[in-house]
């Protein structure tokens, strides 16, 4: 059977990674509490707010990730591929707990969530854990996830400026003068959110990807107020509409993935029409950067995985750093035949998003950053195994690509740095081989205490 958020929180509890906090809190200290605590938080009490609970940090760390996926660690990406892989239609049901409350016209108030200010810089209060559905009479059902900030009661800035299929979606409605209705869901399972993370094609229904993910249709229910479904075991869900007034009005800053405070964009404004939640509901404020950055870990190591394949080359693991805010940097340990180094650095760089790639032969633990460094120091000749690529596409938030002197609607560019840290060509096996201890099997440290 399907997972919920609830269940997710389970797993989390029953693996000693959850932390409960009694006392009232209030929800702009969401964050700077999250951050301290080694495990997931759930606030049991939050000032101002008695009916409503909240939970963040699920998946900050790419144990709680894989607890969640119910993998190990080293095997997201592969869970995630047999997930998409394997697609699971969604079900309509007629009802859920998503919608045991309604609040419609009038009663819409965004002001009665606890919604957290998560950053010192950010534009206003943001709803960070989204799952954003819409509709194109060509194309079908979309969807993502995008973050919105806090305007008024019944209003809020989305970031719809990168690109992607609910921009395209949009930018059709605007042209046809009309706008364009969402549904959002808060307080997914992360299989949901990895769905609606993943870039995929435009006629596919990430519904489906979940369902995949999940090995269990999700149920949907329809909304009430606009014509699309959104799980039926959502925590909260926002329905209403984005004005078709064009990147027009200001959103941000906010605090990015990463882990740098954005930007103020331009960007449409979301009107909500409808609020509907369940009888207890729990607020899941997902903590940035961490949890951004680890639902992109699978998607982009997943993308390495298959780009490797199709290179014929053969991975053995993969890592998609948080240094590198699981998105930026890949590293992959091969089993490798002459020439294959190279040929897998091509390969990694060949995902967009990736600038810095490292590939090492399989008796690397590529988790260990000392056998990494190990492997760096004594398999790289600089003028033979470094591959620098330059003027491919970058991306803005990164600052050493001076997004700023670009102008408006300027696209920035970036070198890829590639490094081949396997075993060189023409240098034996044997000369790597590792001190092993004389009598290490004979004598136990044991028998000597
Ligand atoms: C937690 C989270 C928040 C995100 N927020 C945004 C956002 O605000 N704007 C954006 O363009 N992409 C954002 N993304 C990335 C998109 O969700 C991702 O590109 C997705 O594939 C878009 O879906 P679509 O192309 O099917 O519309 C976010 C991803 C995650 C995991």
């Amino acid at each position: 059977m399907k997972q919920g958020f609830r269940d997710a929180l389970r797993v989390l509890e029953d693996a000693g990674e959850l932390r409960r906090i009694k006392k009232a809190v209030d929800p702009r200290h969401f964050s700077a509490l999250a951050a301290q605590a080694k495990e997931a938080t759930f606030f049991e009490a939050i000032e101002g707010y008695p009916s409503w609970r909240a939970a963040g940090a699920l998946v900050s760390t790419r144990k709680r990730l894989a607890l969640a996926m119910g993998c190990s660690e080293a095997d997201i990406a592969r869970r995630f591929e047999d997930g998409i892989r394997r697609p699971v239609d969604a079900r309509l049901v007629s009802d859920g707990p998503c919608q045991e409350v309604v609040w419609q016209g009038d009663a819409v108030d965004l002001t009665a969530i606890p919604l957290p200010l998560m950053h010192v810089k950010d534009g206003g209060p943001y709803i960070s854990a989204t799952m954003v559905v819409s509709k194109d009479p060509e194309y079908g059902r979309n969807v993502g996830s995008y973050r919105l900030m806090y305007r008024t009661p019944r209003d809020t800035g989305i970031d719809l400026v990168s690109s992607s299929d609910m921009r395209r979606y949009y930018q059709r409605a605007l042209d046809a003068g009309r706008p364009l209705e969402i549904a959002v869901a808060v307080g997914v399972h992360p299989y949901e959110m990895l769905a609606a993370s993943y870039k995929a094609p435009i006629d596919v229904d990430e519904y489906a990807i979940a369902g995949g993910l999940h090995g269990a249709p999700v149920d949907l229910v329809r909304c009430r107020t606009v014509d699309l479904e959104v799980p039926a075991d959502a925590e909260l869900v926002l329905e209403g509409e984005l004005l078709p007034i064009g990147w027009t009005a200001d959103e941000g800053p906010f605090g990015e993935f990463s882990h740098i405070t954005g930007d103020v964009k331009w960007n449409p404004i979301f009107r909500v029409k409808c609020i509907t939640h369940r009888r207890d509901p729990i607020f899941y404020m997902l903590q940035m950067p961490w949890e951004n950055d680890w639902l992109a870990a699978p998607v982009i190591e997943a993308a390495g995985l298959q780009a490797l394949r199709i290179a014929s080359v053969e991975p053995v693991a993969i890592r998609a750093p948080v240094g590198g805010c699981c998105y930026w940097t890949l590293i992959a340990s091969i089993r490798k035949r002459p020439g294959e180094g190279k040929n897998a650095l091509l390969a990694l760089l060949s995902v967009a998003e990736v600038k810095l790639a490292i590939v090492t032969d399989d008796d690397i633990n590529i988790y260990d950053p000392d056998e990494l460094d190990w492997a760096m120091t004594f398999r790289i000749q600089a003028d033979h195994d470094v591959l620098i690529i330059p003027g491919a596409r970058g991306k803005h938030i990164d600052p050493s690509v001076r997004a700023w002197s670009l102008g408006k609607g300027g696209l920035p560019t970036t070198a890829k740095l590639g490094i081949d840290a396997t075993i060189p060509e023409g240098v034996p096996r044997e000369q790597y081989e590792r001190l092993r201890y004389f009598a290490k099997d004979a004598v136990r440290l044991e028998d000597y205490l």
